[in-house]
């Protein structure tokens, strides 16, 4: 069965773009189907565009609630037969809602390697703590921001010169390799045995 991918994206779609990469280049045995951006600028709606994906507006202004926001995006991803959910750089919190209509078929990309430094400006936080390792993970979506079963990481190392900006680079490097490798994965597991 061809698996359908609906990804939700705040911002410039750079996992977006790997993702798409990686099926083409079968990597990954999946189609994206669409992609549910919430902001208007958000330079994913350019890079879905150019990939000829659809590209749908989903203004989370327009709700009142979180609720009211999640029941449109499982509107629109059940238009399009989505049946695994991709947020790359979505920077909106998940409700019960959603996760209920895609039990344990959310995956999530985090610049931290989780536990460590969950929510916003993980990076920030671990230049703060002074980390000599960061990095980045996939995990399952679940109500807690940025829990549930981790999938996938890459740890990078912090330099002496890093500021956000050239740490963030470094991180998203391997962001767009891990993603791929976590999706492909979690569709068709490879046994260890
Ligand atoms: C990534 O760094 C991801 O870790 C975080 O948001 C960023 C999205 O980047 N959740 P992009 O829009 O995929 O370029």
């Amino acid at each position: 069965m061809l698996n359908y991918l609906g990804i939700l994206a705040s911002g410039s779609g750079s996992n977006m773009e790997a993702i798409a990469n990686a099926i083409s280049n079968k990597e990954i045995n999946a189609q994206i189907r669409v992609v549910i951006y919430n902001n208007p600028d958000a330079k994913v709606k350019e890079r879905a565009e150019r990939l000829g994906i659809p590209a749908v507006l989903i203004n989370h202004r327009d709700y009142k609630s979180r609720e009211d926001l999640d029941r449109a995006i499982i509107q629109t991803l059940n238009e399009y037969q989505v049946n695994l959910v991709i947020m790359a750089g979505w920077m909106r919190v998940v409700t019960q809602v959603l996760i209920d209509a895609f039990s344990d078929r959310i995956l999530n990309i985090h610049p931290s390697l989780l536990p460590s430094f969950r929510g916003t400006h993980a990076i920030d936080q671990a230049l703060n703590y002074g980390v000599k390792i960061a990095g980045c993970t996939v995990h399952i979506v679940s109500l807690e921001v940025d829990s549930g079963k981790i999938l996938e990481q890459a740890a990078v190392p912090v330099l002496t010169s890093d500021t956000v900006e050239s740490l963030q680079q470094r991180i998203q490097v391997q962001e767009h390799i891990i993603y791929p490798k976590a999706i492909a994965n979690f569709l068709a597991p490879v046994s260890n045995t």
